[in-house]
């Protein structure tokens, strides 16, 4: 981008395009989104990420969140602040068993139920029910560890895949991208139905409309070459049949920003060099979607044409996931 002719002589002002490409960035302020945060199963950490008797600070599905690992090696995921006075349990907290106990009174919390079991003082008084933290029930599964999201605490409507290829000695350790970006869940989504863009962003051919199927919160496309599963909003997975598979978590931070998770894996025998040439193919895709989606706002009513009925029918799709 070049400074504007303010003032219609044709000389443009001091300045670095550069510094001018910065001001403002991303440029939608506010609303860009009337979405709320999507209910679904979301990765929270990878299984590496989270030793056992291990406390992490997480910032997810607009909350401040705490990650452990209990005793026995499940994660557990709950509010981060205290019902007593409000600590924020990863400072400090530490794992006993199955239980958080926070570090400013000791009182401990059951992750699974996020109910208060003991508090360490008092003389043995009731613990009354509003002593608890909310918890996110948890699965771990391909080596990520997945959380449940639900904005009225309701309990999963769909359940999460395995991905056989992710488990199999023949095809490699997962290779692992991840990048954060300024957009939500439904938009990144929405751009595997958005056939035009293929030639303007990415400038490849548009992809052929193929045969879609759908079941609740599960999707399926089979394009020559390439299929991609869908499970709600937060997981995907892509295989070039034989030769690749990726599993894809977009995870809300905010109503605003993602965090993106690709896991690669390929056929032991095609080696490294396989796994890093398709890990850079499709990271380069994606860096071409970027400033497009981190500067675009949502058209509630956008004006399409009649190619474009796959946009429609995926907005109508993604309102399942929302309270
Ligand atoms: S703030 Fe957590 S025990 Fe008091
Ligand atoms: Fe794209």
């Amino acid at each position: 981008m070049t400074k504007p002719d303010v003032d219609g002589t044709g000389a443009v002002g001091a300045g670095t395009d550069e510094a001018w490409d910065m001001v403002g960035m991303p440029m939608p302020r506010a609303d860009r989104f009337p979405f709320p945060i999507p209910n679904g199963w979301f990765v929270v950490a990878t299984s590496a990420e989270l030793h056992r008797g291990q406390v992490r600070p997480l910032h997810y599905f607009d909350r401040d969140l705490v990650l452990y690992r209990t005793e026995d090696g499940h994660p557990r995921l709950v509010d981060a602040y205290c019902a007593h006075l409000g600590a924020h349990l990863a400072v400090g907290g530490k794992v006993e068993g199955d239980c958080i106990r926070c570090p400013f009174h000791g009182w401990a919390y059951d992750g699974a139920t996020g109910q208060c079991i003991d508090i360490p003082y008092g003389g043995g008084e009731r613990i009354p029910s509003r002593a608890r933290v909310r918890p996110y029930p948890t699965v771990e599964r391909n080596g990520a560890v997945w959380a449940w999201h639900h904005l009225d605490e309701d309990e999963p409507f769909y359940d999460l895949p395995s991905v056989p290829e992710l488990e199999d000695p023949a095809w490699t350790p997962p290779h692992l991208r991840e990048f954060t970006i300024a957009t939500s869940c439904q938009e990144m989504a929405e751009n595997n139905h958005d056939f035009a863009h293929f030639q303007f962003v990415h400038g490849t051919d548009s992809i052929p409309e193929s045969e879609e199927r759908i079941e609740g919160a599960y999707k399926s496309v089979k394009n020559p070459g390439l299929e991609r599963e869908t499970f709600g909003l937060g997981l995907g997975i892509v295989r070039v049949p034989g030769a690749l598979t990726f599993f894809s978590s977009v995870t809300p931070i905010d109503s605003d920003n993602v965090h993106v998770r690709w896991f690669f894996t390929v056929p032991v025998e095609s080696g490294e060099e396989s796994l890093r040439f398709f890990a850079d193919q499709f990271t380069a895709g994606v860096t071409q979607d970027i400033p497009i989606w981190e500067n675009k706002i949502y058209q509630d009513r956008p004006v399409l044409t009649k190619s474009e009925a796959g946009i429609v029918a995926h907005r109508n799709w993604c309102k399942q996931f929302y309270s």
